[in-house]
């Protein structure tokens, strides 16, 4: 029984050596020391010992005992910081380490002077108007006087969904459904996409922006036309900016005028970027013809007023010097980056 007992020894001994993992030692105990394990096992046939003898085998089944408690608790401490060890060691952070990037996103261009814009003429007590780009011929064109047949019609041809239904040429088809709506006084603004079948180049696109203006009082001029539009330049350009009004025409606007702006390179001297001209053509406008106040149902005879459509990629590409209107729409990440 000596031999059983140290050869249990040994054994538990060279077994907790090779265990890897607390599960294992866990087993081992059971094997070792538990109720049906080896050393109960031997100690069952104590009762087979002479008087003499079982003592002495009970006191060294006792150390046994006590020897392989210890290798155990050893061996599970040693185990123990070994998986902590290697838990720290796997959730460590480097923090020398270059961070994640993050990247923000920013406004487009046309979208930050497009709220500049809207700012400026909010502040001059305006209001936001917003109109259809899938549009009836009606408001597009007949309205603005534009009739079927009309030669005008030629440089603004379009996309057409119908017959009838077309995608907008021009803002100009908001001033029809704001009047319809509205009683005047009135005095609006609205910004949109706009699209004429043009083919894409470095200054022409299918799409683009306008802004159109809308004002209608008792008593409106032209004075008060170029007073809007030159407190509008001075906010964009700077206190020094000047405009002038050369006479154009429009179908529904009498008088009419195309607005240039002086050329903010050359201040009027006339340079490269103004084709030397010291002024750079920006918007069309005049007096809403009274046919267009007829056939929105206001009163010609009471009432006047003036309107303006401003091309916003015009406006965006001489502030920014931007040569190429492509640039725009490409969503090209290092060009939109540098805004
Ligand atoms: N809608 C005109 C265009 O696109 C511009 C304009 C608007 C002219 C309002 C006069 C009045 O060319």
């Amino acid at each position: 029984m000596k031999q059983q007992l140290e050869q249990i020894e040994k054994s538990a001994k060279e077994a907790l050596c090779g265990c890897a993992s607390l599960a294992e030692l866990e087993e081992l105990r059971i094997r070792f020391l538990g109720k049906k394990g080896e050393l109960t096992a031997v100690l069952k046939q104590m009762g087979k010992l002479s008087a003499e003898e079982r003592p002495v085998i009970g006191q060294l089944a006792n150390q046994v005992r006590s020897d392989i408690e210890t290798a155990l608790s050893e061996r599970t401490a040693q185990l123990k910081s070994a998986a902590q060890a290697e838990k720290i060691k796997a959730e460590s952070i480097d923090v020398t380490l270059p961070g994640k990037e993050q990247s923000v996103g920013r406004l487009h261009p046309l979208t930050t002077v497009m709220r500049e814009i809207e700012e400026i003429f909010i502040g001059m007590g305006f209001s936001i108007a917003d109109g259809p780009e899938v549009e009836y011929d009606y408001y597009n064109f007949e309205a603005l006087n534009l009739p079927q047949g009309h030669p005008a019609r030629d440089t603004q041809d379009t996309f057409y969904i119908t017959e009838n239904i077309l995608l907008r040429t021009q803002t100009s088809s908001v001033q029809a459904h704001v009047m319809e709506q509205q009683k005047p006084p009135i005095r609006v603004i609205s910004p949109g996409r706009v699209y004429r079948s043009d083919a894409v180049d470095a200054t022409h696109s299918p799409l683009f922006h306008q802004i159109e203006g809308l004002v209608i009082d008792k008593g409106i001029t032209m004075a008060d036309l170029k007073g809007t539009l030159e407190m509008l330049m001075k906010r964009l350009y700077g206190e020094d900016c000047k405009i002038r009004l050369r006479p154009h025409h429009f179908p529904f606007t009498e008088p009419s005028a195309e607005v240039d702006v002086m050329c903010f390179h050359c201040h009027g001297e006339g340079c490269r970027l103004c084709k030397n001209e010291g002024y750079i053509e920006l918007l069309g406008a005049g007096m809403v013809h009274p046919k267009v106040l007829v056939n929105c149902g206001i009163d010609p005879e009471v009432y006047s007023g003036f309107a303006f459509g401003l091309g916003l990629e015009r406006i965006v590409m001489r502030r920014y010097s931007i040569q190429d209107m492509r640039l725009l729409y490409e969503n090209d990440l290092r060009f939109l980056s540098q805004f």
